[in-house]
């Protein structure tokens, strides 16, 4: 279990207010981490940290900082307030992003033909530019260090396409249902691409960049959703919120040393089928 061990290493997680930023932020203290919590939303960050800040003794061990991914200034605001404080960031996830519920929105999500380009690019801001800046900016200092991780998540949709099927709404015509809109496929595609070329680029300063992709989790979904959704998956259900620790310990830790530019899709074998 040694290999697993971060103690005394700094881990920041982007998005960290969210669903599954908060379990990677256990995951990490779970085998010792300290953690840097960043959102856009500090607000929530602080609410949504309470679990976390309650379950760790020594409270220096968690810093919780606001951090727009999508604005370099921000960012860099952030590696400030981390360098005076002589913090050395060893792993980064990359996890904010804007995860559009289309099963609980029928009217804001656009079809091919109602493409907006200016939502498209504020995804596209958020979810790939956003982990292409943190990339850059923490992985700079990691490679002068000759260390450091840098894990993206992703989603099975990187490497399937949405099934618009799981969305269609009675009493709406065929031509009006509501899709996953394409900025998501894209947004998780290209993050494969960032992860292969961060792990390459890197690699000789012994920075690995890997990328997780999980399958969608149970959140409250309404019950035809869900049911739809866990036809296509041969475990036959979604994934439980906390079931991705497994992964996110391995990927961020030492166990995976060898590991380097790879897309773990962990989706209960969804894409398999
Ligand atoms: N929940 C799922 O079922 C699922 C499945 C597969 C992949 N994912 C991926 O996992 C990641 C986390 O998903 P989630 O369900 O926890 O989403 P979430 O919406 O619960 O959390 C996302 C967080 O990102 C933050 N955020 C938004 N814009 C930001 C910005 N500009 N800068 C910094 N933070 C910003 C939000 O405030 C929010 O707290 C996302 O990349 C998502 O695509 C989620």
């Amino acid at each position: 279990m040694k290999k697993f061990d971060l103690t005394n290493q700094y881990c920041l997680i982007t998005g960290a207010a969210g669903l599954l930023g908060n379990e990677h932020a256990l995951a990490l203290l779970n085998i010792g981490a300290n953690l840097i919590l960043t959102d856009l939303n500090y607000a929530k960050l602080k609410k949504n940290s309470q679990n976390i800040i309650k379950k760790n003794a020594n409270k220096n061990k968690i810093i919780l900082l606001k951090m727009d991914v999508s604005d370099e200034n921000s960012i860099e605001n952030v590696v400030q307030k981390i360098n005076k404080k002589n913090i050395f960031v060893s792993v980064l996830i990359n996890n904010a992003a804007l995860n559009p519920k289309v099963e609980k929105n029928t009217e804001k999500f656009t079809r091919l033909e109602h493409f907006n380009t200016k939502d498209f690019l504020k995804e596209c801001k958020i979810g790939l530019l956003g982990a292409l800046l943190c990339s850059i900016k923490f992985g700079t200092i990691m490679a002068k260090k000759n260390r450091g991780v840098i894990l993206n998540i992703s989603s099975d949709l990187s490497v399937i396409s949405p099934d618009q099927r799981l969305y269609t709404k009675k009493g709406i015509k065929a031509n009006n249902q509501p899709v996953k809109p394409v900025s998501y496929s894209i947004i998780k595609s290209g993050l494969v691409g960032l992860t292969r070329y961060v792990s390459t680029y890197w690699a000789d300063k012994n920075v690995r960049c890997n990328c997780l992709s999980p399958g969608g989790v149970e959140n409250n979904q309404n019950i035809i959703f869900k049911k739809r959704l866990s036809k296509l998956i041969p475990a036959g259900r979604m994934a439980k919120k906390d079931e991705y620790h497994g992964a996110i310990q391995f990927l961020c830790s030492d166990s995976s040393s060898y590991l380097n530019g790879q897309n773990i899709v962990m989706d209960g074998g969804r894409s398999v089928w």
